[in-house]
């Protein structure tokens, strides 16, 4: 996607032809800056304090993470610590348990002196097909946003997104935001809510920054706004991620995504998901149950990271010193509230059997 008119992936490698560079997450909106990671270390890091973030993209990371771990020691032992270190970084994101076990598989079939090149070559695969499956979803999700614009008479589209899914959480394009670019650029007339995502405030930092980047009418708000805004006849259709979603099509998405999805329900707005299929866990039946949540710092409740007048970046205290936070960071959606999932390959129920329609050759998809 474009920031001021030039093209960017949210991963790549530099120019010597090993060192991995990412936009740096955490001086969005205010600065555009890249890291260079070069080792594994460097990689979990990245992942763990949301330089980088958004499933697809944690998958991605982690894949060049486990390329830069073999450059100083390809053998099986260093492999499987490599693995290990990338895999404990966050809980939620089936992504990164996905492309960690298809870096292994890939790694494991050749010898350790052929290993690095391979790792290099598995993860720039993986990238591309990331890019080329949002791209995809995008295509799918289109007609959706279409067919509501043609039963509102053509009049301006209203979509709400929660968090960020756009192209920043990926490597390309985006999931939920994906189908809203595609739009765009087919000339529709919308505009998106974007919750601000409290506490991280991805949406407010980065959805803003990247729909603004591309020129896409959009206006944020409170999280505690979306219910208000469905009863007014505000909200067209909403459109969020997901981090990990079931073979029943539950979905695990950024906190308070739950909430969103009940005041959509009460008020027949459509609640659709976009997602890759390396974000469905076909080991899942239950999410509620089953899907682990991230718990993070309370220090991303107590303060809040924003740009001081004079430019420079601070964090100040917005709790009642003392009081003690807690920071689940994501929810569970039971199917139920779920009108659609907006795959790769289609559009189908958030159901065993929707999901099995799409993805027949699944292993264990529920029946
Ligand atoms: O904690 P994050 O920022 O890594 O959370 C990921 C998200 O942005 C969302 O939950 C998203 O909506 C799904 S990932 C495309």
């Amino acid at each position: 996607m474009r920031i001021r008119g030039q093209a960017f992936r949210t991963i790549f490698v530099a120019d010597d032809g090993w060192t991995v560079r990412v936009i740096d997450q955490t001086r969005l909106p205010f600065e555009l800056e890249f890291q260079e990671l070069r080792s594994a270390e460097q990689a979990a890091v990245a992942i763990q304090d949301m330089v980088v973030r958004g499933a697809p993209l944690i998958g991605i990371t982690a894949a060049y993470g486990v390329a830069l771990g073999l450059r100083s020691d390809p053998g099986d032992a260093n492999l499987a610590r490599v693995l290990a270190l990338l895999g404990a970084t966050r809980p939620t994101a089936v992504n990164l348990r996905w492309a960690l076990a298809r870096m292994e598989q890939a790694l494991r079939a050749v010898t350790p002196a052929a290993r690095m090149e391979r790792a290099y070559a598995e993860a720039a695969l993986m990238a591309d097909e990331d890019a080329a499956t949002c791209e995809a979803i995008g295509r799918h999700g289109l007609p959706l946003l279409e067919r509501l614009a043609l039963q509102k008479g053509r009049r301006r589209l209203n979509v709400l997104t929660h968090c960020n899914a756009g192209w920043l959480a990926c490597v390309d394009w985006g999931t939920a935001l994906a189908p809203v670019y595609k739009a765009h650029d087919a000339g529709m007339d919308l505009h998106v809510w974007v919750d601000e995502t409290r506490p991280r405030n991805q949406g407010a930092a980065l959805t803003a920054f990247e729909l603004g980047a591309h020129g896409v009418a959009h206006t944020v708000i409170a999280d505690n706004a979306g219910g208000h805004l469905m009863q007014r006849g505000a909200v067209d259709v909403c459109i969020v991620g997901t981090d990990r979603t079931t073979a029943t099509g539950d979905v695990a998405n950024k906190i308070g995504t739950y909430l969103k999805a009940l005041a959509a329900y009460d008020n027949g707005v459509p609640f659709y998901v976009a997602l890759p299929s390396s974000t469905l866990d076909w080991t899942l039946q239950d999410g509620v149950r089953d899907i682990p949540i991230e718990e993070r710092a309370a220090r991303e409740i107590t303060h809040v990271a924003g740009r001081a007048p004079d430019g420079t970046r601070v964090a100040v205290e917005v709790v009642a010193p003392g009081s003690p936070a807690a920071n689940p960071a994501f929810d569970v959606t039971p199917a139920r509230l779920v009108t659609g999932l907006i795959t790769e390959r289609g559009v189908c129920e958030a159901s065993a059997a929707g999901l099995r329609s799409l993805f027949p050759e699944a292993p264990g998809a529920a029946t």
